[in-house]
């Protein structure tokens, strides 16, 4: 058998939200070195264009978009700048989400907590998927990529009751939408993270103690880099992960695996 030595995504149009920073960044960049032609979507308009022109100026194919994916006006807009600056969209990375600093157990956590983050985690990966799939399947069919977390897997006595529950919404989500476009070319997976060193979690333990509580529990003791995580997202974007839908890839340096830690 003769293997295609091509870049993986070439011809490719990809939608990645929340892509102004963190691991959505880092995957654009990916994306476009691989050969797609990458919308990036995000709350921050500013950050998105300055990203997107980073990527032009090494010589990719981007644009960007602001809006906030917890808005269905916003959503249909950045759907339709993409198809109307791209001519099609192949790829929808659904990377946008928001941990809060007091979402906690549910004694303590607030309904306001409890909303905001099921706005943007569970309602915003909803109206994606609402603007998104006509636009994949006059486009021929494509990969979507909804990013969960570990926590959609297991629970943690260090809780953050709302955003375990929107990852838990996602993977749901992710195997729903699978089953229902499987016959007609589109692909559905979620990408579970463990910790990432990236802007959210820098600020959520900035507490060296609630660290420190937390890496123990690493088998790799570690976080994980950004580039780690896009690497897997780009297996599930391309064809390399072909015969794969309603699937979670989980990418944790070993925690949903394991019961004890080397010492
Ligand atoms: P980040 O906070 O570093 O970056 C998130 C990006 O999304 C930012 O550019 C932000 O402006 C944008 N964004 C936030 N709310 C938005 C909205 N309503 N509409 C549009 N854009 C919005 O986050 P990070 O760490 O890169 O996380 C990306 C995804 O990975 C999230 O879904 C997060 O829940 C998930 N995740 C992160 C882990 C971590 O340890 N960092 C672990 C597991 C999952």
């Amino acid at each position: 058998m003769k293997f295609e030595n091509v870049a993986r995504l070439d011809g490719k149009v990809a939608l990645i939200t929340g892509a102004a920073g963190g691991m959505g960044l880092v995957a654009a960049q990916l994306f476009a070195q691989q050969g797609a032609k990458v919308m990036i979507a995000d709350f921050n308009a500013e950050g998105a264009a300055q990203a997107a022109a980073a990527i032009v100026a090494d010589g990719g194919v981007a644009a960007s978009v602001g809006g906030d994916v917890a808005s269905s006006a916003d959503v249909e807009k950045i759907v339709a700048t993409t198809v109307s600056t791209f001519g099609g969209l192949h790829i929808l990375y659904n990377n946008a989400g928001i941990m809060m600093g007091d979402d906690d157990n549910p004694v303590t956590t607030s309904e306001d907590v409890w909303d905001r983050t099921f706005d943007v985690n569970a309602k915003g990966v909803f109206l994606c998927l609402k603007f998104a799939i006509p636009a994949m399947l006059a486009s021929g069919g494509g990969s979507i990529i909804n990013v969960a977390s570990f926590v959609a897997h297991m629970g943690a006595a260090t809780p953050q009751i709302a955003y375990t529950a929107t990852k838990g919404a996602v993977l749901s989500m992710t195997r729903e939408v699978a089953a229902i476009y499987a016959r007609q070319g589109i692909r559905c997976n979620a990408l579970c993270p463990g910790p990432v060193g990236t802007p959210l979690l820098a600020q959520l333990w900035s507490d060296p103690a609630r660290k420190a509580r937390r890496v123990v529990h690493i088998p790799m003791g570690r976080w994980a880099e950004a580039e780690e995580l896009a690497r897997a997202a780009l297996f599930l974007a391309s064809n390399d992960s072909s015969y794969m839908t309603g699937q979670s890839l989980i990418v944790d340096g070993g925690i949903v695996s394991s019961y004890t830690t080397p010492e």
